[in-house]
């Protein structure tokens, strides 16, 4: 029996055990190909197969309409920022971006470095990132508006999407596709680098409304413009095979065993509201995004003293606990829950909590 730790990394990060455990069972033998997936060929039909349910199961999951492309693109959701603009800004019109930290500040400087006419018509940088801008004006006549839906780093995320009115949205997803159901209409494109909800890293999901691929110029390279991926079916050339079939079976747990975004979403905020109950009850730990702001994905949160904090990371690890240590650029705890933690396992981290704040008092 595999020994497993209960798994809070931000990203690559925990995925559904059945779906680990399918992916073991299958390896050597793929759909009687006699190979594994990683070996068989990306035109072949048990991979096109698929990568047709990993499309149909987005389509589904996300009640997409005709008129929007689902595709994998290589090179992770930081290849997004710069192709947006390449491929998204009109000649003339300006490109709209919200700030809500490290994420939305890289797909600003990318937009930038391509020499596009940037407006960041909002930001909460003057309070450390820790909160979703309320008041912005988009500019009618902008390509595009950018956000990003859930700040990974410094736990927060957008409960409600901005409203652009006939302005394109274009969202980061990355860290909580798939977490929730929304409306897509108002999103010309989405992206989600896959390593979080969906699946392992190596590709990024993009869903792209048709219309969006009339401003794609045709002076690009092959490999940056999405029409290449679009009109071949995410099969121009090698795609991330082993990805796209993860997200399959990730996705094929979502509908079949979780029951849809609906169920998925009730879920993920009985998780956050056990965590965020703990830590607001609590006058040792203290969360760092504001209430309002607060992300039902990455929980951030310090102790009394980064001593603390480093002992918190090392003994919860010792305790089976693992990926609870902040980012790099904040330091602090974070405790990322997305879809494939249930809520026994939060339970287990309050738990864990409770008990450390104890011996430490
Ligand atoms: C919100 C968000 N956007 C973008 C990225 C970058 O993704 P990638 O490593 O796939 O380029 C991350 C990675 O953590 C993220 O959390």
């Amino acid at each position: 029996m595999a020994k497993r730790i209960i798994n809070f990394n931000p990203g690559p990060a925990a995925l559904p055990l059945p779906v680990l455990e399918q992916i073991k069972d299958e390896f050597l033998d793929y759909r009687n190909t006699g190979m594994s997936i990683i070996e068989i060929s990306h035109r072949s039909k048990p991979f096109e197969e698929a990568l047709n349910q990993a499309v149909e199961r987005t389509r589904r999951l996300l009640h997409l309409g005709d008129d929007f492309h689902v595709v994998f693109v290589q090179g992770g959701a930081s290849l997004q920022f710069c192709m947006i603009p390449m491929n998204l800004a009109l000649e003339g019109k300006p490109v709209d971006y919200l700030n809500t930290g490290t994420w939305s500040n890289k797909a600003i400087k990318e937009a930038k470095t391509l020499g596009k006419d940037v407006r960041v018509i909002a930001s909460s940088e003057d309070r450390g990132f820790s909160y979703i801008p309320k008041a912005f004006q988009v500019d009618p006549n902008a390509s595009y508006l950018h956000f990003t839906s859930n700040n990974t780093i410094k736990g927060t995320q957008w409960a409600e999407f901005p409203k652009a009115g006939e302005v394109p949205l274009i969202c980061d997803m990355s860290s909580d596709i798939m977490s929730r159901p929304f409306d897509a209409k108002p999103f010309g494109l989405i992206y989600a680098g896959a390593q979080k909800n969906i699946g392992p890293a190596g590709s990024a999901m993009v869903i792209l409304r048709k219309d969006m691929l009339d401003r794609v110029p045709a002076s690009l390279p092959s490999m940056l413009k999405y029409t290449t991926f679009t009109g071949e079916n995410s099969l121009y050339n090698t795609p991330a095979c082993f990805v796209i079939y993860t997200v399959s079976l990730v996705l094929k747990w979502l509908e079949e065993t979780v029951g849809g975004l609906e169920k998925m979403e009730k879920i993920n905020r009985e998780k956050a509201d056990i965590l965020y109950g703990f830590i607001d009850g609590s006058d040792f730990y203290r969360g760092t995004a504001e209430k309002d702001s607060r992300s039902l994905m990455n929980v951030t949160f310090r102790l009394p003293s980064e001593e603390l904090e480093a002992k918190f990371v090392a003994d919860a690890s010792k305790a089976g606990l693992g990926g609870l240590k902040g980012h790099r650029s904040v330091g602090g705890c974070r405790a990322s829950i997305y879809n494939a933690i249930g809520i026994d396992e939060v339970k287990n981290l309050v738990d864990f909590m409770a008990d450390f704040q104890k011996k430490a008092s």
